[in-house]
């Protein structure tokens, strides 16, 4: 099967038109069957739940490319599982694991020849989202519903290529509140965010970080990515915290670090100011983000910096980043059953 001829290694985190999505309606209580469709328009009531009262939540995941040619997806039961949590929480009916399965599978074969090679440094971006639509006005929750998935190729989130170190800022707005619907992927926790990340690229950096709502002294998480730290004495942490997304990324390393580094990991509350001299090595975590190091965090009116000043990747999330890649991308073993191979003959 022919590959469509694009410059793989520039492409940049971008929307990307590619051939099919699939689509499927739950109307009248029952999910119809769905089948893939050309359009990428979804024509919605201007009513819809969706746009009004953003009753509506997605997923993240990317096709890889193996050396040998599998087409690889990392950990999907676990987005599969996330999705109709979000959807639970926002009152939506849940999208049957087997649905949601055959979904991802349907539309990343049907656009094959959009994953990109191995080796490109780039892979293939899968948006599952689902929306509440059909006419509403009043604040309840929509009676119909569209699942849809759809796929672009992309390249890294941030900028370079490869393991960029990225910048972060402490953000004076919050992402979301405690008891709130932080831990869920709902697309409510995103829009008041686009001007905290706004203000934090003003000042350099690449992307804001949150401290919780309720002290504002412990770390949060990124706007799109979890954070991982590695700390003097072989400790490995992360902030545990009700208001972040339970990433898929951060749990693999978290384990990873444990297992094959034998480092002591921990989820625990991480006050920032008055732990930051501990920290040595820093990371932002995420589907799209990968592992990608903090250099420096802006912070206290500052800049403050981690390993090499800033300058370069450290050993720790280095060894991690080639751990996880190598296991995404099929060039090393699996030992936990991570990996899930799409049949492309099908
Ligand atoms: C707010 C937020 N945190 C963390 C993550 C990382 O989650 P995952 O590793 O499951 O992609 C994402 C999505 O990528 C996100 O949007």
């Amino acid at each position: 099967m022919e590959k469509k001829e694009l410059n793989w290694a520039e492409l940049g985190f971008q929307y990307r038109k590619t051939d099919y999505r699939f689509s499927a309606s739950h109307v009248d209580g029952k999910w119809l069957e769905g089948n893939l469709v050309e359009s990428e328009i979804i024509p919605i009531h201007e009513g819809a739940p969706a746009l009004h009262y953003a009753q509506q939540c997605f997923e993240g995941m990317k096709a890889q490319t193996a050396p040998d040619g599998r087409v690889l997806l990392f950990r999907p039961q676990l987005n599969s599982e996330r999705l109709n949590e979000a959807a639970s929480r926002l009152l939506m009916p849940e999208v049957p694991h087997e649905m949601f399965m055959s979904a991802v599978e349907e539309v990343v074969r049907a656009n094959y020849a959009w994953i990109p090679p191995f080796g490109s440094g780039a892979s293939l971006y899968i948006r599952p989202l689902l929306i509440g639509v059909g006419e509403n006005l009043g604040l309840r929750p929509a009676r119909s519903f569209e699942f849809r998935v759809f796929v672009s190729p992309v390249g890294p989130y941030y900028q370079s290529a490869g393991l960029a170190v990225i910048a972060l800022a402490v953000s004076e707005m919050d992402r979301a509140a405690p008891n709130g619907t932080g831990n869920f992927k709902v697309g409510a926790n995103y829009a008041g965010g686009l001007l905290a990340t706004r203000r934090a690229q003003a000042l350099g950096a690449d992307e804001a970080l949150y401290l919780d709502a309720r002290e504002r002294r412990f770390i949060d998480e990124a706007g799109s990515a979890n954070i991982i730290i590695s700390m003097s004495g072989d400790r490995f942490v992360t902030p545990l915290s009700e208001a972040v997304l339970p990433s898929i990324t951060r749990r693999s390393l978290m384990l990873l670090a444990e297992d094959k580094l034998k480092l002591k990991t921990e989820s625990r509350p991480i006050d920032l100011r008055k732990e930051l001299g501990e920290f040595e090595e820093i990371a932002a975590c995420g589907t799209a983000a990968v592992l990608s190091p903090v250099g420096k965090i802006w912070f206290d009116d500052q800049w403050h910096s981690f390993y090499d000043n800033g300058e370069s990747v450290g050993p720790v999330m280095q060894e991690l980043y080639n751990l996880l890649v190598g296991i995404q991308k099929g060039e090393l073993d699996d030992p936990y059953g991570w990996i899930h191979e799409i049949s492309i003959q099908d």
